[in-house]
């Protein structure tokens, strides 16, 4: 079979998605019209003309513009549902979302709104679809520390909900170190502890996200290859990095992706995953970020074999899935 054929059947995981990164521009405006919300762009045509970013924050402030769309449970079921649909249909089997509450909160959204309409999703994917999936809540790292203090207490009285923590948002000048004890009293409560470094942030934040954060995975952690030190214990503790070709791409944090640093990973041994992050901004999902970058099948297997091995789930479903995508690996080369 084709290689196109080949990444269409690979079971996946994805452990790398925002899930308001999932909001693409025809739900945005069928949201912004269904909710009396204004947009400044008069069509699809034009909005999807705007995702065009010199840098991350270029992104972030439309992405936060996007988000305004959705008000109610219903809006975040809806979003979730698409993104699922989408994920089943490219043989994703897990996967791992974030969601940042301090960008509906704070505009008066209430976490239970958000948090209902994901998990009903949730709940329905893996009825509809037989994608599971569990929820990382991120604290936005422009805010201060204390905002992602009361965006936990908020989140407590739901902490079934989700599995972790997250750090995402505008990396630079904002270090780890910032939220050292956050990430401290989620850990303390059982909740597992992943952080955004080293995407436009020095390796030092790597370092920092896994000294005084404690996470158990970096998003992304490009920069993790400027310093050889830290190359070598990321390869010896196999800290698995969640890296997401496509968005490298349109933020500009790579030139292009022919000189891509997976492959320098997969060279080091290091425990890549490749990802989505906002695929409705980004232009594609999961096998286009595999396609993307014209790898083996070998390369392939490997990187969604990490991706299960990287997941939180239970040991008995891992095996489940890594048994699948060998049986794949046996019969679909
Ligand atoms: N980086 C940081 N914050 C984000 C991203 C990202 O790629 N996507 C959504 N929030
Ligand atoms: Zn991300």
């Amino acid at each position: 079979m084709d290689d196109r054929r080949f990444i269409e059947g690979l079971p996946k995981a994805e452990l790398h998605i925002h899930i308001e990164g999932s909001l693409e521009p025809e739900l945005m405006m069928a949201l912004a019209q269904r909710n009396g919300v204004s947009l400044r762009f008069p069509s699809i045509e034009a909005l999807r003309a705007a995702y065009r970013f010199s840098n991350l924050q270029d992104f972030l402030d439309l992405y936060y513009e996007g988000m305004r769309v959705l008000l109610h449970e219903q809006d975040f079921y809806d979003l979730a549902m698409a993104y699922f649909r989408k994920a089943a249909s490219q043989n994703v089997r897990h996967a791992e979302i974030f969601f940042d509450p301090q960008g509906h909160t704070g505009r008066g959204v209430p976490f239970r709104i958000l948090i209902d309409g994901l998990s009903r999703a949730q709940a329905d994917a893996e009825r509809q679809f037989d994608v599971s999936s569990s929820l990382i809540l991120c604290f936005l790292r422009h805010l201060d520390e204390a905002d992602a203090e009361r965006t936990l207490d908020e989140a407590l009285p739901w902490r079934d909900r989700f599995i972790g923590v997250g750090l995402d948002s505008s990396e630079k000048g904002r270090p780890p170190r910032l939220f050292e004890r956050v990430f401290a009293r989620a850990r303390g409560l059982g909740l597992h502890a992943v952080a955004h470094a080293g995407e436009e942030g020095p390796a030092e934040y790597v370092r920092e996200a896994l000294d005084l954060l404690k996470v158990e995975r970096i998003d992304h952690g490009n920069r993790a290859l400027d310093d050889t030190g830290l190359i070598a214990r990321i390869a010896r503790e196999q800290i698995p990095l969640t890296v997401c070709p496509l968005s490298n791409l349109r933020l500009c944090v790579v030139p292009d992706l022919e000189d891509h640093p997976l492959r320098r990973m997969l060279d080091e041994g290091l425990m890549a995953t490749i990802n989505s992050d906002d695929p409705a901004y980004f232009g594609g999902y999961m096998n286009e970020n595999l396609a993307a970058l014209r790898l083996s099948r070998g390369d392939m297997m490997t990187l969604a074999r990490n991706g299960f091995r990287a997941a939180f789930c239970d040991e008995a479903s891992k095996q489940r899935h890594l048994e699948a995508l060998n049986a794949y690996g046996l019969s679909g080369t």
